[in-house]
């Protein structure tokens, strides 16, 4: 009877640890890793991860960037819909943004200054009078730590970075955590973890380009876009909220049903023609089934995005002006890629009253955004 009862304890814990060897390896079969670059004595990583529909998802750990996505049309026929470089030396020598995660603020700091309890802090600025983006030595700028977990069931990278107390002029020892998840589902998965040892300002977002012809084929113009928000946060000149936060109906900023996005972008409506097109935070719904959506009716691409921000901002590639030339030496012209940045408005530290930004010694602050791909 012993003997039975230590045979059958013996098969069971072998085939538990065969198992989670199984799962352990699993993860390391579905994301490879190999040698990117190297930036300031530092290894960088790329990392392919392919889930079980084949599909592609390629991120590097500078600046913890997508810069891959490559998913089916509705004939099946699969394409990279993300911008990116092929080479490490083409990702450093361009667009420092695609497919980035941004930090410690993304989107603008007005005159590079904010207050913490009495204390003024001062940004370097890189975009005109005001700090865009964290600065030009933010997150999307710096080699980050990666791993591969073991107990992953789909392909997963963590990647994590230590940012130092007043490191780009931010208080704080901040230990920052991106983990990317490739699920079954086509979709990207983001989880954020920000702690900081100081009281501290963070708006974390994703920097990916879309579009779903197929990245520098052509622009994003017919795109047909939904985004579930009745208002959204005017700037002025500087891109800077003005503090309003306007109701889209009436107006060309109205995507609460499906719209091209050119249907209406060269309007001459005051919110367009500063920021040259789109450019501007959507104050999201609470009770939403996504935050946004966009359709491609000639690939029959579909984007969701969902996360738990209180905005999104939607960019339209304004910027874009063909010299930036990404994967295949392909010239990204302009509107030809749009961004949908969750989290929370521009230059929240200055405006008390939108959504707080301050993270505080003892808080975790975690986010999670979806980017979920599909066709129709
Ligand atoms: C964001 C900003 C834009 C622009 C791009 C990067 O979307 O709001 O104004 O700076 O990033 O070029």
């Amino acid at each position: 009877m012993k003997r039975i009862v230590l045979f059958s304890l013996i098969v069971i814990i072998g085939s538990i640890s065969l198992n989670s060897c199984r799962q352990s390896s699993k993860n390391k079969e579905m994301v490879k890793k190999e040698n990117f670059g190297v930036f300031k004595g530092k290894d960088v990583f790329l990392f392919t991860l392919t889930n079980k529909n084949g599909n592609v998802v390629k991120l590097t750990s500078f600046g913890a960037r997508i810069t891959w996505i490559e998913v089916p049309d509705r004939s099946g026929r699969k394409e990279n819909i993300t911008f990116g470089y092929d080479t490490f030396e083409g990702m450093i020598n361009g667009d420092p943004y695609f497919g980035s995660v941004v930090g410690r603020y993304a989107n603008r700091i007005a005159k590079g200054k904010f207050t913490l309890d009495g204390t003024e802090y001062t940004l370097p600025v890189n975009d005109g009078d005001n700090t865009l983006h964290g600065g030009p030595e933010g997150w999307h700028s710096v080699v980050w730590d990666a791993e591969i977990p073991e107990n992953a069931d789909v392909p997963t990278v963590r990647f994590t970075y230590q940012s130092p107390d007043m490191e780009a002029g931010f208080p704080g020892n901040m230990n920052v955590e991106a983990t990317y998840t490739w699920t079954d589902n086509n979709e990207i998965v983001i989880d954020y973890k920000c702690v900081t040892d100081k009281k501290t300002v963070l708006n974390i977002t994703n920097h990916a380009y879309f579009n779903l012809h197929g990245a520098g084929n052509r622009d994003i113009l017919d795109h047909e876009v939904t985004i579930n928000a009745d208002r959204f946060v005017p700037v002025d000149s500087g891109l800077i909220p003005t503090g309003e936060l306007r109701p889209v109906a009436g107006t060309p900023f109205d995507f609460t049903s499906p719209r091209n996005v050119g249907e209406r972008i060269n309007e001459d409506y005051d919110q367009l023609v500063i920021g040259g097109g789109y450019d501007h935070t959507f104050v999201l719904d609470s009770d939403r089934e996504y935050d946004a959506r966009v359709f491609d009716p000639v690939s029959g691409r579909v984007l969701e995005v969902l996360s738990d921000q209180p905005g999104v901002q939607f960019y339209s590639g304004n910027f874009l002006d063909s010299s930036q030339k990404g994967h295949g030496g392909k010239p990204y012209i302009h509107r030809s890629g749009l961004c949908l940045e969750t989290g929370h408005y521009p230059d929240s530290p200055n405006h008390p009253d939108f959504p707080s930004t301050t993270l505080n010694p003892g808080e975790t602050f975690t986010s999670q955004t979806v980017y979920r791909f599909s066709v129709e």
